[in-house]
């Protein structure tokens, strides 16, 4: 079973975010809940977190991880650049902090088959939510890359049109 993320730097974390009793705190990259975690910890014993991502398998372990704070805790399928939909749809008008901790979790980099190994074989996949598809929220790496070799070779034989028709005309 390949482990979540231990959360960085939570000391420095928890004095940025100020985490007060009562407060309102937006995690809007959940991951395995380790932050999360210390959040609601140091907010008992009613402050509220609403935690954001786009990976299942996370959503998944930190609904597990946060069981014990029962209604204190608001997990959420989606992207934090939608923070603002989100918290109207939830009826909440401010909060007291927010937490971005930006990149890839440990999970998504030591799961092969997540495709974003730098170690392990595996197809390139490299999507953060594994049920977008191509053309929709995110095409896996492999898709994309195969799109852009299309496009060069469409762009080079364009130009190769247009400066033998031209070299045509001049001669
Ligand atoms: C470094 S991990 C966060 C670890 C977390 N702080 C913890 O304590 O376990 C980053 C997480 O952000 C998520 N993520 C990346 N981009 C996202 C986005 N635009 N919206 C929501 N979640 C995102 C990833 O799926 C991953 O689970």
């Amino acid at each position: 079973m390949v482990s979540f993320h231990t959360p960085v730097m939570l000391e420095k974390v928890l004095q940025s975010l100020r985490c007060k009793p009562g407060g309102t705190y937006v995690d809007g990259t959940l991951g395995g809940g380790g932050h999360a975690r210390a959040i609601l910890e140091n907010t008992a014993p009613d402050g509220l977190l609403i935690g954001i991502d786009r990976d299942d398998d996370a959503l998944l372990e930190s609904e597990k991880r946060l069981q014990p704070f029962g209604q204190r805790k608001i997990l959420i399928k989606g992207n934090f650049a939608d923070i603002g939909e989100i918290l109207t749809n939830l009826n909440i008008r401010k909060v007291d902090g927010i937490l971005l901790d930006l990149g890839v979790s440990s999970h998504q980099l030591d799961t092969a088959d997540r495709g974003f190994s730098f170690s392990l074989d595996a197809p390139l996949d490299m999507r953060m939510d594994q049920s977008s598809r191509y053309r929709q929220t995110g095409a896996s790496a492999f898709l994309w890359m195969l799109r852009s070799i299309c496009a060069w070779i469409r762009a080079a034989v364009t130009v190769l049109m247009i400066s033998s028709t031209c070299l045509r005309k001049k001669s």
